[in-house]
């Protein structure tokens, strides 16, 4: 454990403040109208067209990286086992949301990832998609759904988990290289989050 303090951050770097969020019981859905034009179906991604999606999902305004520094053999092996399950909001043809359930730890649910891109941001198809999620996880016999968010994330993403009936339970800082400047990103990927080299 850290000494309350302020710590200095290495060239290079980014640090973010993670906050991990649980509920032990089935949350009551939020209504909300369903969005137009969009329909929710599991998928069997392959690497590419999961990256894709990662990317347009979190790769430009919100700095996840964290998929993207995998190798396709660490990725395509996670996307393969039949404890995850990804699910994809199409739009017009094309995946503009996911959301993605790991049930690899027995008697348990981690929302692993969960996001729409800019098409479906604030358009309601966000609280659709969470409502799904927390149908579709307890459709199993899970004790625990659980997911965390970070300060790289959409600034809201902590306040509608917490809405969604998800209880904070730790906080962590993670230090990890930055991937704009590790050439994971582009370079003004994530532009409220300084670089500091
Ligand atoms: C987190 C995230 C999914 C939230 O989605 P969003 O698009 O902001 O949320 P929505 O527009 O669907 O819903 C927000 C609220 O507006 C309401 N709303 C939006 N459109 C509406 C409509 N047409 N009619 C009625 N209500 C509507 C929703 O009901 C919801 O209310 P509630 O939260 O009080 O239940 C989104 O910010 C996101 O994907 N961010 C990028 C990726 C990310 O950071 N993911 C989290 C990683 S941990």
């Amino acid at each position: 454990m850290l000494a309350s303090g302020f710590y200095d951050v290495a060239p290079g770097k980014v640090a973010t403040v993670v906050t991990h969020l649980e509920m032990t019981k089935q949350a009551n859905p939020r209504p909300v109208p369903e969005p137009e034009g969009v329909k929710l179906e599991q998928v069997d991604p392959t690497v590419d067209w999961y990256r894709d999606l990662y990317r347009r999902v979190g790769g430009q305004d919100w700095l996840w990286f964290a998929r993207i520094g995998m190798s396709d053999e660490e990725l395509s092996e996670i996307l393969r086992d039949s404890g995850v399950e990804v699910y994809a909001m199409i739009k017009d043809g094309v995946a503009e949301g996911y959301l993605e359930l790991d049930y690899r730890i027995d008697s348990e649910c981690e929302l692993a990832y969960f996001g729409v891109t800019p098409v479906l941001l604030g358009s309601g198809a966000g609280r659709y998609l969470m409502n799904a999620a927390i149908r579709l996880a307890w459709q199993k016999p899970i004790k625990r759904f659980h997911v965390h968010t970070c300060t790289l994330d959409h600034p809201d993403a902590l306040g509608f988990y917490r809405r969604s009936g998800f209880t904070p339970y730790r906080q962590q800082i993670e230090i990890a290289d930055d991937p704009r400047l590790a050439g994971q990103l582009a370079m003004d990927a994530g532009r409220r989050i300084p670089i500091i080299r």
